[in-house]
Order: structure tokens, then sequence, then C-alpha cells
């Protein structure tokens, strides 16, 4: 196994609740979301930051060897980053024993919930940010939109809380990690959340933007609504895939051939007699090459050369029609049609124009989708300029036959 290089950062997961309120049949960060342990979705949030940390999960005793696990699944390659310690009876014992582990390097410590399991990993980097920025505390909350009463326990209200002052406050939670230490040696109290050991301490912690996704999953309705955000990530995450599936893809061709008198000229799929022709196995029709590797390209199948190989007899002298009618059945089974296809032919000869129409109704013809062949001198200059050869480029655009065809030959 990999040595974790001397981090920065930690986070601590704590996980090591019973979850009563969840009342699930295994401990609260244990109970499936979505077909995964709570807890493996919020060590999604944590290796998805952008720092490299060392990240200490705080599970029940009987449980560490499962948080191991599912850990190490998400942690990948980074599972060297990852250790699981014994969690105790309360929060803050949980947090206290994460602390005991921390690396020396180790300057900025998060505290997590597991139970906040879709937190995003933008929140975790927003928090070690601030922490860094600040010297000091930062906690992310949201604000209160309720109007908020102090009610007797018998419902008479005592009053309205001015609203503009509170903040319902999230995890992770990030501080310097003296801090933290020294707050929690010093903690007396029982406190939901850590900025209150901090914060008790005498130290400053400031709060900043939330994230609604970060909500803890206490109840039944709780774990119900984060299923239901899921299912509605994963037809997000499904409709961008199609729509990348389905959206056109372009592809660029070049050929280059040597005029070679003893041919005949074949050249965008035509016979051009009286013209030089151009050396090559086939008939040397830069055009046509230039077309299918166009094609190739923009389905992503490679090129001419690796699928008609010179060493096959099949294509010895072969026109353009045949290589551009293998290459289109080769498109078409990867699901794509032609949206269209643009060559220009870059030489001195022949003169093009007479012929322009012709050629682009033949190979139209061959490729059922619209071909513009147009062509260009250059101006004297380089090897097409000195008349030595012909060199052809090619633009072409395919589409998905269907959405889900396409998807799922591009992927395979
Ligand atoms: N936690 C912990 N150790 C404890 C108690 C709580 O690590 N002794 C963790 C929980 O696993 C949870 C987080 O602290 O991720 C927040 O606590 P809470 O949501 O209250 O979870 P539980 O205590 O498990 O739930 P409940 O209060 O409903 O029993
Ligand atoms: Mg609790």
């Amino acid at each position: 196994m990999t040595e974790m290089p001397d981090p920065d950062v930690a986070v601590i997961v704590v996980a090591a609740g019973s979850g009563t309120r969840l009342g699930a049949a295994e401990p609260k960060a244990f109970a499936l979301l979505s077909g995964r342990p709570l807890l493996y979705h919020a060590l999604r949030g944590v290796f998805g930051m952008r720092e490299a940390a060392q990240v200490v999960v705080v599970a029940p005793t009987d449980w560490m060897e499962a948080a191991g696990a599912i850990g190490a699944e998400v942690a990948g390659a980074a599972s060297a980053h990852l250790e699981v310690v014994a969690g105790g009876d309360t929060r803050q014992d949980s947090v206290m024993h994460g602390l005991a582990v921390l690396r020396p390097s180790v300057r900025t410590v998060l505290v997590h919930d597991a139970a906040r399991a879709l937190t995003p990993a933008s929140l975790f980097d927003l928090v070690v940010d601030g922490v860094v920025a600040t010297g000091h505390g930062i906690i992310p909350g949201l604000a209160v939109v309720d109007t908020i009463k102090r009610v007797e326990t018998d419902g008479t209200i005592l009053g309205t809380v001015d609203r503009s002052e509170l903040s319902a406050v999230q995890t992770p939670q990030g501080f310097p990690r003296d801090i933290l230490d020294a707050a929690t040696i010093a903690a007396t109290d029982e406190v939901t959340d850590d900025a209150a050991t901090v914060a008790a301490a005498g130290h400053v912690v400031s709060v900043v933007a939330g994230d609604p996704l970060a909500f803890k999953i206490t109840t039944p309705w709780d774990l119900n609504r984060a299923e239901l955000l899921l299912a509605g990530e994963r037809v997000d995450v499904l409709a961008d895939t199609l729509a990348v599936a389905s959206a056109p893809r372009v592809g660029t061709g070049i050929d280059v051939h040597a005029f070679d008198d003893e041919s005949p000229l074949w050249l965008a799929g035509l016979h051009w007699p009286g013209e030089r022709g151009l050396s090559g196995h086939s008939d040397g029709d830069a055009a046509s090459h230039a077309i299918c590797d166009a094609l190739l390209a923009a389905a992503g199948l490679g090129d001419i050369g690796g699928i008609f190989g010179t060493a096959d007899a099949r294509f010895s002298g072969a026109h353009g029609d045949v290589f551009l009618t293998e290459t289109l059945r080769l498109i078409q089974d990867a699901g794509f049609l032609v949206g269209n296809v643009s060559v220009q032919i870059i030489g001195n000869r022949p003169k093009l124009a007479p012929r322009r129409r012709e050629a682009e109704e033949l190979l139209s013809g061959i490729l059922s989708a619209p071909v513009s062949v147009s062509a260009t001198t250059t101006d004297a200059l380089g090897f097409t300029g000195r008349g030595e050869g012909i060199a052809a480029i090619a633009t072409a655009v395919l589409l998905p036959v269907s959405t889900a065809g396409a998807h799922l030959n591009w992927r395979a």
C-alpha cells in the first residue's frame, strides 16, 4: 500500500451513532440509501475534495470492519488516506477518538456527520479555504426562512425570535487543529456540534454559506427525501449522458498522393481522362480517402490505414466508392448516420469546377448525405504548388442513429 504524503487537512467523519430516531436495524451510517450505506455516500463527498486529506471514520465498535470495507470502496487508489477508529458514547467522545489519530502534519481539521450523506465535495473545499484564510473556525449554515417562536411546553407563545440573527448550521465544521484539540480537551458541557465546543473555549467561529444538500438524515422521512433527491440526480446524469450521446460528432481527415504519369487519375470518385494519375496501393483518390478518415475519426473508429491495410488484396487498385461504402457500413454499425461532409482538394490540376457538381452527386449518392467538394491551389507554394501531388482535407459530421443505440455503441 502506498504511504499517505503528509496531509495538511484531515476530515473526521463521525459515524458511530445508533440512529435511534431513524429506527433502522443497523446503526444509521450503515442504513441503506439507494442501495448503499449512508457512510458510502458521505465518503464520496469527502474523497471528492480538491485537496488530499487524511480521512478518519469513527464507527461503532462492531462495525469497524464494515466501515473499512465501505471506505476502501470509495477511496479506491487513495485507500492509504483512510483509517477507521472506534466511536465513543457521545458524539463529542467520537470526535475525540478521531482527533487522537491525526497525523502530525495536519493543520486543519474538519468534522463531518456521516448522517449528512449528500454533502457535496465543494462544501468541504469551501470550509477548508475559510479556515486557512481566517485562521479560525468556519462552519456552514443556512439562513432560517421560517418565523421562529419561543414557546412554553404547553404551546403558549412567549415571543418571536429575530430570525435575521439565526443560522441553521451544518457540517463539515472546520477548525485550526490546535484550537479544536485544546477546546475538545477542555470541554465540560454536552453540546451537539464542534463549533459550540470551540466557542465555549473562547474562540471565534464564523458561518459561511451552507448547502441544502448537506441536510442531516435523522428520520425515515429524511432518508426517503435523500432517496428521492438521488433518484432525481440519476435522471439528470442520465439526461446529460444521453445529451452527449445524441450530440453530433465531427471528424477531420487529410490525405496526400504523389502524381504518377503511368496511372489514370481517379479523384473524388471520378475518372479524369487525360489528367496525370496519382500513385498508391489503391487508385490514389486522396479526396475519397480523406473523407473516409474524417468519417472514421468522427465515429471514433480510428483511421483508414488501420482498417484498410495495404496488405489486403481486396483494396488493391480499388476506387473511392469501395472505401466509402465500407466506411459507411462501419460507421452505421457503430450507430451513426452521416450528417454532411465537406472535402477540399488542394492542387494545381485537375480543374474541379467543370465537374464539381458531378463529383458531389456521386459522393452524396454513396454516402446518402450531402457532400460538398471544393478545390484550391496553394499559390505555387509547397509540393502541391510545384505539381508533385495532390492533397485533400475533409470534415465529416455524424449523427447518432438513435440516442440509445449510439450510446451503447460508443461506450462499447
Ligand atoms: N455520532 C457518533 N458517535 C456518537 C453519537 C453520534 O459518531 N456516540 C455521529 C452520528 O453517527 C452522526 C452524527 O454524530 O453521523 C450526528 O448525530 P445524530 O444525527 O444525532 O446521529 P445518531 O446519534 O446516530 O442518531 P439519533 O440521535 O437519532 O440516535
Ligand atoms: Mg444523536
